[in-house]
């Protein structure tokens, strides 16, 4: 089986401006050793005005963490007012995207097909899409986990190549539990993280599924991201809450030390 490294990002939401920004990453890169990041990848994910100042931040400093951005427009350019392209994320050495997280689905209509544009679009600019999905509690309720995220998998990675899907990340965050304050257990966890991932074998085989990072999300916090990382199909964590306290997000990265 292929070896994953476990990838934790911070998703920020619409929180911090720029100078709160720059404070929380100093802060976070004195929680983190040399040791933590040769175990982990780690990313964090500022809103699109706080970017360039995490870059300078980041760069100036050599803080081996990742830069990532909360979402992107498909198009290259053009009469799109109010969204960012991909190649200007890229130009900011923005390493991951998330693309189809649950907040823009149903707060945005980002749909499994706009989803599909954005992996493409994305890829194509030489970063990483991690691509969210996830069911809502009712459909937890009423048995359709494994139709619902066939279908997000089906419809968000149709044309997209093999080894692309290999090298991105996929974000299992049921709804449910996002800012809820309920995790799922980690066994539940682990069951539909399997699931995806055998979703992404059926959809091409069994190299691209062991390759590919399934990250779980949904109120993960210090006390509960051993037990989920300890699960042979999560390979990290997508951290929204947590992420903005520089001390619970590296307890996060450090779950292998509790
Ligand atoms: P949460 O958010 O950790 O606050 O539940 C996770 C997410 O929405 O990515």
């Amino acid at each position: 089986m292929a070896t994953r490294k476990p990838l934790i990002s911070g998703n920020w939401k619409m929180n911090l401006n720029h100078f709160e920004a720059i404070q929380l990453v100093q802060k976070l890169s004195y929680g983190l050793t040399k040791d933590d990041i040769d175990a982990v990848d780690v990313s964090i994910h500022p809103p699109f005005t706080d970017i360039r100042s995490v870059q300078t931040v980041l760069e100036a400093d050599k803080i081996p963490i990742a830069l990532g951005a909360q979402n992107c427009h498909w198009e290259v350019k053009g009469a799109f007012t109010g969204e960012i392209a991909p190649s200007m994320l890229a130009k900011l050495n923005v390493t991951y995207v998330i693309c189809g997280h649950s907040e823009r689905r149903e707060l945005m209509g980002e749909t499994n097909e706009m989803v599909n544009k954005k992996i493409k679009a994305i890829t194509k600019a030489e970063m990483t899409a991690i691509m969210a999905c996830g069911e809502t509690l009712e459909q937890r309720e009423a048995g359709e986990v494994e139709s619902h995220l066939t279908t997000q998998l089906t419809e968000g990675l149709a044309g997209v190549k093999a080894d692309t899907v290999a090298s991105m990340v996929i974000a299992y965050e049921p709804i449910w539990a996002i800012g809820t304050g309920v995790t799922a257990t980690p066994e539940d966890a682990q069951d539909t993280c399997k699931l995806v991932r055998k979703t992404v074998e059926d959809l091409y085989n069994k190299a691209t599924a062991d390759s590919v990072r399934i990250q779980y999300g949904g109120s993960v916090k210090p006390g509960t991201a051993p037990e989920l990382m300890s699960q042979p199909d999560i390979d990290g964590a997508l951290i929204g809450g947590a992420a903005l306290s520089a001390e619970d997000f590296a307890h996060c990265i450090q779950y292998r030390l509790r």
